[in-house]
């Protein structure tokens, strides 16, 4: 494993290991090409947690697609700010396009509804939603995905492109963090 950020002395206890999530990963691409067979797919994943999720999911979806990316966050620390910060610089017109919005965790739900809202207002055709990871118990606003990963308990969670202010994004792995806990 990478060198721990500074603070930290143990690694993440690991949640689901490299090969647990390529096998999802695999099932989610073809539920998604199940489903949608026949139709021209734009795959918008909300960056940066999103990135390392997106990259294997694409790769598993066998249809044509088209890959686009926009940045938002909500989080600062362990800590849901309440706030979406939102950069939505899309490079590829979404009109008329079926979407597929892909994030790394459902959490409060702020940021995916938000992102939604947005893509049907810049006039996608639809917009479904893919996520790796789901904690429904810290849901605050109405918002469930079309496709997930793994449910799993209110536990903050590191790895395969989630972060702990910034870090962890690297490891290959999805871990939790001794004595931290999802709070706001
Ligand atoms: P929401 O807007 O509260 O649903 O938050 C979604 C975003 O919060 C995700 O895209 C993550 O960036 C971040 N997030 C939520 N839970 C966790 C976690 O357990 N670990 C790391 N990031 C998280
Ligand atoms: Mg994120």
């Amino acid at each position: 494993m990478t060198p721990l950020p500074l603070g930290f002395d143990a690694p993440p206890e690991t949640l689901f290991d490299e090969k647990a999530i390529a096998v999802r990963v695999k099932e989610l691409g073809a539920e998604i090409a199940g489903k949608r067979r026949g139709s021209d797919l734009t795959v918008v994943s909300i960056s940066n947690g999103a990135t390392i999720f997106a990259a294997d999911l694409v790769r598993a979806i066998d249809l044509p697609l088209r890959l686009d990316s926009l940045s938002a966050r909500s989080y600062d620390g362990t800590e849901s700010s309440g706030e979406v910060v939102f950069t939505p610089h899309l490079k590829l017109d979404p009109r008329g396009r079926n979407i597929l919005l892909v994030d790394d965790i459902l959490d409060t739900g702020r940021t995916l509804r938000r992102v939604v809202e947005y893509l049907k207002d810049a006039g996608a055709e639809s917009v479904e939603t893919c996520v790796m990871l789901d904690k429904p118990a810290r849901r605050v606003v109405g918002m469930e995905a079309d496709f997930v990963g793994f449910e799993i308990p209110d536990v903050f969670v590191v790895g395969y492109g989630l972060d702990y202010d910034e870090y962890f994004r690297n490891l290959p792995y999805i871990g939790t963090l001794p004595g931290t806990a999802s709070i706001g």
